[in-house]
């Protein structure tokens, strides 16, 4: 007991000392940060042995089955003993099976490219719009259009297509050919004139292509629902418009669904609420829940057959590779994923389990002024937190991080925006496992009630 007590102390002087924390600057780890040590289900539990109810997924929209899947693990664990590795220009058993599995949820889409995370699946379709602006369109239809308070990773070309300053910050110069579009976020609606706000902020994106010239415009990409951007639920008529631009100006139409996708909204991907058809979908995070890195690029047999080699074009065929895709844990773990959502009817439980956190939410909004709005979809939420309603200014960063920990504080943790959005860092996100029951929905809503009643208490 004694020597494992020690194990851990060293190893939390390592952790204070020698890692260096995403997302986190120093001082703020300066005295050591909490190390967990396990989880199941929604649970998680520190080196100290305090338990915690894990509203956040793993802090980042991933755990979408929960900790502790000893199935999934066993899963993994048999692939790699039987085979760990394979360059994904060879065929395997599980990349196969998954790629079954997953296309079987999306009709209309038939080709399924692996990497190991959202950052790369994005840099993939990136990639095959500029190879198709070169092969198809003389190398002009190359641009990318991304929206304003959308995120698409954290790579160099993925931060070019993100739409947030304070992540962008210092990291520049960019990759030319990214251009941005505006939000479609209706509480701050930018067009208060518009009788129809959705159509209006698809318009916005019409507005972008005509001033750029349609002939650059290769594609766009957004996310379903914006998640580190604000939690944003598109408007009404918004994703009709929007494919329907995208088809008048031969415009490829790529869906983030990197935390969308798998459930999380509470169909298995966000775009399927709204009856199109993209070109291309990217995905990571809940694929797998974590269990093992996966990331997929998905996409139409048209953009697989403008893809390749022509007589006389030994450049033409995709020529890409992510070394770990052909990790073959991933689709293991992906597959074992899938099954597990299936025979727990997790898609139903997102659905209905996430009608009641935003029930909860709304009624919390009915008691605290400084929720200005409540948004979501299936276990995806977040809370707006303003200064005053009328004006909408939005509270500062500090109190968002003294309501997050004080739910922390009383055993909950949840998610907020972090230093993405200047001056709008003021989003709480709640995005708890799909296997959540009415009764930790419950408990995180109350938890969240005390926590803004004391925080509020200091302003
Ligand atoms: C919508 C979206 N796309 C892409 C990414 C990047 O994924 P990753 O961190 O796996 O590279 C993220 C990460 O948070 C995301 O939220």
């Amino acid at each position: 007991m004694n020597s494992r007590l020690n194990e851990l102390d060293l190893l939390k002087t390592v952790d204070r000392d020698h890692v260096w924390h995403h997302l986190t600057p120093g001082a703020a780890a300066s005295n050591g940060l909490p190390m967990f040590v396990r989880g199941k289900g929604l649970s998680l539990w520190d080196s100290e042995g305090n338990e915690y109810l894990d509203a956040s997924a793993g802090g980042v929209w991933v755990t979408n089955v929960g900790y502790g899947r000893t199935e999934i693990a066993d899963a993994v664990r048999d692939q790699l003993a039987e085979l760990n590795f394979l360059a994904g220009s060879m065929g395997n058993k599980p990349a196969a099976a998954f790629a079954q599995k997953l296309l079987d949820k999306m009709p209309g889409l038939n080709r399924v490219y692996y990497s190991n995370s959202g950052s790369e699946a994005n840099e993939k379709a990136f990639k095959m719009v500029r190879q198709i602006a070169h092969k198809h369109y003389e190398g002009k239809k190359y641009k990318i259009l991304y929206r304003e308070r959308d995120y698409h990773g954290t790579t160099i070309a993925a931060l070019s297509a993100t739409g947030q300053a304070e992540r962008r910050a210092h990291f520049g110069p960019f990759v030319p050919g990214f251009v941005e579009v505006p939000h479609c976020m209706e509480y701050r609606n930018q067009y208060p004139e518009a009788a129809d706000y959705g159509v209006k902020a698809a318009e916005a994106i019409e507005e972008v292509i005509l001033r750029e010239g349609a002939g650059t415009v290769g594609a766009m990409i957004l996310e379903p629902i914006t998640a580190g951007g604000g939690v944003i639920t598109p408007p009404e008529g918004y994703w009709e418009k929007v494919r329907e631009i995208c088809d008048k100006y031969n415009v490829l139409l790529i869906m983030d669904e990197v935390v969308c996708g798998v459930g999380r909204t509470g169909k298995w991907f966000g775009y399927q609420h709204y009856g199109i058809q993209p070109d291309i979908v990217t995905m990571a995070k809940g694929v797998a829940s974590g269990y093992a890195a996966i990331s997929c690029t998905v996409t139409t047999e048209r953009v697989y057959e403008l893809l390749q080699e022509e007589s006389g074009d030994t450049l033409g065929f995709f020529r890409d590779i992510s070394t770990f895709g052909g990790c073959l844990a991933g689709a293991a773990a992906g597959l074992a994923n899938m099954k597990i959502i299936e025979e727990e009817g997790l898609i139903e439980n997102s659905r209905l389990m996430g009608e009641r956190l935003l029930d909860g939410l709304r009624a919390l909004q009915e008691k605290h002024s400084i929720i200005g709005d409540v948004r979501g979809k299936g276990l995806f939420a977040g809370i707006e937190l303003v200064v005053d309603r009328d004006s909408k200014a939005p509270v500062d960063e500090s109190v968002a991080i003294a309501i997050a920990g004080a739910c922390k504080q009383r055993g909950v943790l949840i998610g907020r925006t972090n230093r993405s959005l200047e001056g709008f860092n003021n989003i709480l996100n709640f995005s708890p496992a799909l296997t959540a029951t009415a009764e930790q929905i419950d408990h995180i809503v109350a938890v969240v009630d005390e926590a803004i009643a004391s925080v509020s208490a200091t302003l």
